[in-house]
């Protein structure tokens, strides 16, 4: 089988990638190594970022979430039993996140994938890359019991961080950068109707505390966890009692409990490598990065990578302006970094890390109170909350 480009992974990276290709008239295909019901019973994220917003809306895959999606001007944070709203459209001059979860986002994907007729194969195993410095790569899998040859020009690592795809790049050619937290968020998923209209991320002497949601009648609620936590210790009872405690005395009142729907524990990580690409093989969102959950921008960073790589693609398959698959690493790492480092700093400021001293903890409270307390410094936090702009490929 021959194709343009060879995209490993169906996850958001990969299914977005996919459709603006095809769209574009570029042939691909997608190999997964899951099934689709299994892609999609993974709850992740939520919130999307305004490039996010358009890159789907170039992508003819937006009709949904123009109608569901929930359109936030700000976010809270709490800390010192008080609200600090930081008002993200008076502060950015008019930007705002679109919160959507990343499962409604795949779901959109994957039926805009099948009404395209654009291949896909899931249940894929045993993917391996071949000839990625050599003159014609190509993608080899079992599917149904055979084994599939596909040639192709590009390979797509959008195979998430345990893929195959960084694995396959020979041992010393990356430099990985990484910091893993003392910490995990134990994330609980409830039909019962926000706490607050917008996001609540706190800081509290017990951890972090994050109330979230997916739609007027769907929440998503989260607490820092050390990392030996199981996620069996925790009865829905003891996760509610627990994120009240967190949460101001005004908002906890206010706290609306049910039944758990999905209830599990995250890791907290830091992790990049450099470059994110090798001969014909171009990593893309979590196969090259993660980011900790605090700043709302491990999706996001997925579509900017997406974005780029698109219009990368779009000149090399269109214009033979080859040159410019070089640049697809140095233009992705410049925003990737940015971004790590407003992750790493939000994760900082706001969650108890264990052996603390005195000091420690009261920069990290001046922190929160000094840029809360300025304009400048809400609108730092503001300024990265909506997304950095994304870089134009020339
Ligand atoms: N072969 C084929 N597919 C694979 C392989 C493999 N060897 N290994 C993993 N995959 C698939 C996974 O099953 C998954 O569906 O690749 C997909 C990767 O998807 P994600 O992990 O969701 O990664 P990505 O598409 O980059 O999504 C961006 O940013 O911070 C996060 O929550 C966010 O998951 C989101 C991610
Ligand atoms: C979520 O809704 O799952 C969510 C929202 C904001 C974050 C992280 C997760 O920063």
């Amino acid at each position: 089988m021959k194709t343009q480009v060879a995209i490993i992974g169906a996850g958001p990276s990969g299914l977005l990638l996919g459709q603006l290709l095809h769209k574009a008239g570029i042939d691909n295909v997608i190999i997964e190594r899951q099934s689709p019901d299994y892609v999609l019973g993974r709850i992740r994220a939520g919130v999307l970022e305004q490039g996010m917003v358009d890159l789907l809306r170039e992508a003819g895959v937006s009709a949904r979430m123009e109608r569901e999606g929930l359109v936030h001007d700000g976010f809270e944070l709490a800390f010192d039993n008080r609200l600090e709203r930081i008002d993200l459209r008076g502060l950015t001059g008019g930007k705002t996140v679109m919160v959507y979860g990343q499962t409604e986002v795949t779901r959109d994907l994957m039926e805009a994938r099948v009404a395209s007729g654009a291949p896909s194969f899931y249940n894929a195993s045993d993917v391996e890359l071949h000839e990625l410095k050599g003159g014609q790569p190509y993608v080899t899998f079992t599917h149904k019991g055979q084994r599939v040859r596909l040639d192709c020009q590009q390979i797509a690592g959008c195979d998430g961080f345990h893929g195959v795809s960084r694995q396959s790049i020979p041992d010393g050619v990356l430099k990985e950068f990484e910091r893993v937290y003392p910490f995990g968020w134990l994330g609980v998923l409830a039909d019962t109707p926000p706490v607050h209209d917008e996001l609540i991320y706190a800081n509290h002497e017990r951890g972090f505390a994050l109330c979230s949601m997916r739609s007027p009648t769907r929440t998503r609620y989260y607490v820092q966890v050390s990392s030996e936590e199981k996620v069996e210790d925790w009865s829905d009872e003891r996760f509610w009692d627990e994120l009240k405690r967190r949460l101001p005395a005004q908002t906890a009142a206010k706290l609306i409990t049910g039944p758990s729907i999905e209830k599990s524990i995250a890791p907290l990580r830091s992790f990049v490598v450099e470059p994110m690409q090798y001969g014909h093989l171009f990593l893309v969102g979590d196969a090259a990065h993660i980011v900790p959950p605090t700043g709302a921008k491990g999706l996001n960073l997925a579509a900017s990578d997406v974005s780029t790589l698109y219009r990368i693609l779009l000149k090399v398959h269109r214009d033979g302006r080859t040159e410019l698959l070089e640049k697809y690493s140095e233009i992705c790492l410049r925003r990737i970094w940015k971004a790590e480092r407003f992750s790493w700093w939000m994760t900082s400021m706001l969650h108890r890390f264990p052996d603390t001293d005195a000091f420690s903890q009261r920069m990290q409270q001046t922190e929160l109170d000094y840029f809360v307390g300025s304009e400048a410094g809400r609108r730092t936090i503001a300024e990265n909350y909506v997304g950095l702009p994304y870089e134009a490929v020339e």
